[in-house]
């Protein structure tokens, strides 16, 4: 199996690119195998998150596989780069949080895979590039957009333009990752509890902000729909038990 899905908590699923012999470089099997996998998350209304890796301890994603570049006619050429915009556009907007657990090398379309998750985690020797100006290609599963929004203009252009690779470090002072982690098993771990302490707030808190901090990106109009998001949860039962719990001094049950 490409794609490996498993429950390492009964709502928190882990999802792992599986091809660790060729740095889980990503083809139309394991694009289709993320897409169909997250598809069917969708429907499990007890989900409270995803935490996406890759296979071994040398690579998250090293990118599309460019084994089968060579094979592409015109129409799979476009398929494939619509598969891929399609299946991380489901990741950014999925409705719990999805966070790339990134476990070594994030380049090309792993670094995309890992910035159309909400966040990102990574071990401290992992390293993100855009390099597909090294095969005169560019960025194809919307790392042209997603990179500047990330870490500003000048430094996606930096990245994308020189196709250098940055270290963990240096990924997390530009904010393109949320924090680090000492080896896999402490990224994994971290993972799960950032899932659950997002898990304890309201839901659809969450994913009315997701919607709301992606609505700029899809062109819509964020802050006349914030008006109306945030008066509709001022009403719901979500935010008189947020409210209630916080007036009577106790934790708020979300989820009862
Ligand atoms: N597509 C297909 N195969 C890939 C791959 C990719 N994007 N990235 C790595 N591999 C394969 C290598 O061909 C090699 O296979 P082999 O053992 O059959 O020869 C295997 O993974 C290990 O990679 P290797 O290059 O030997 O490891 P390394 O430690 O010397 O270098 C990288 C690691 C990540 C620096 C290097 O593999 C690399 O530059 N990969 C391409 C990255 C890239 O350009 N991504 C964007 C694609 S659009």
């Amino acid at each position: 199996m490409v794609t490996i899905l498993e429950y390492i908590k009964p709502n928190i699923a882990l999802l792992t690119i599986n091809r660790p012999d060729a740095l889980n470089a990503i083809n139309t099997e394991v694009m289709q195998g993320i897409f169909d996998t997250c598809s069917a998350l969708k429907e499990n209304k007890d989900l409270h998150g995803i935490i996406i890796t890759g296979a071994g301890e040398k690579a998250f994603v090293a990118g599309a596989d460019i084994s089968g570049f060579q094979q592409l006619s015109a129409e799979d050429a476009r398929k494939l780069t619509q598969l891929g915009h399609d299946t991380y556009h489901m990741l950014e907007h999925f409705p719990v949080p999805v966070i790339a657990a990134v476990n070594g090398f994030a380049l090309g379309g792993g670094c995309e895979l890992a910035m159309a998750c909400h966040l990102r985690l990574a071990v401290n020797t992992a390293r993100f590039g855009q390099p597909e100006v090294n095969l005169g290609l560019i960025p194809g599963y919307g790392g042209t957009q997603r990179l500047p929004r990330l870490v500003g203009k000048g430094r996606a252009l930096q990245m994308i333009l020189t196709g250098d690779m940055i270290d963990a470090s240096t990924a997390l002072s530009w904010g393109l990752v949320n924090g680090l982690a000492e080896n896999k098993e402490e990224l994994i771990a971290s993972c799960v509890l950032w899932i659950e302490k997002i898990a304890s707030k309201g839901p659809s808190a969450i994913q009315a902000a997701i919607k709301l901090v992606n609505a700029a990106d899809d062109g819509l109009d964020g802050f006349s729909m914030e008006i109306d998001v945030f008066s509709d949860l001022l009403l719901s039962t979500e935010a008189e038990e947020g409210v209630k719990a916080f007036l009577e001094k106790r934790k708020p049950n979300f989820r009862s």
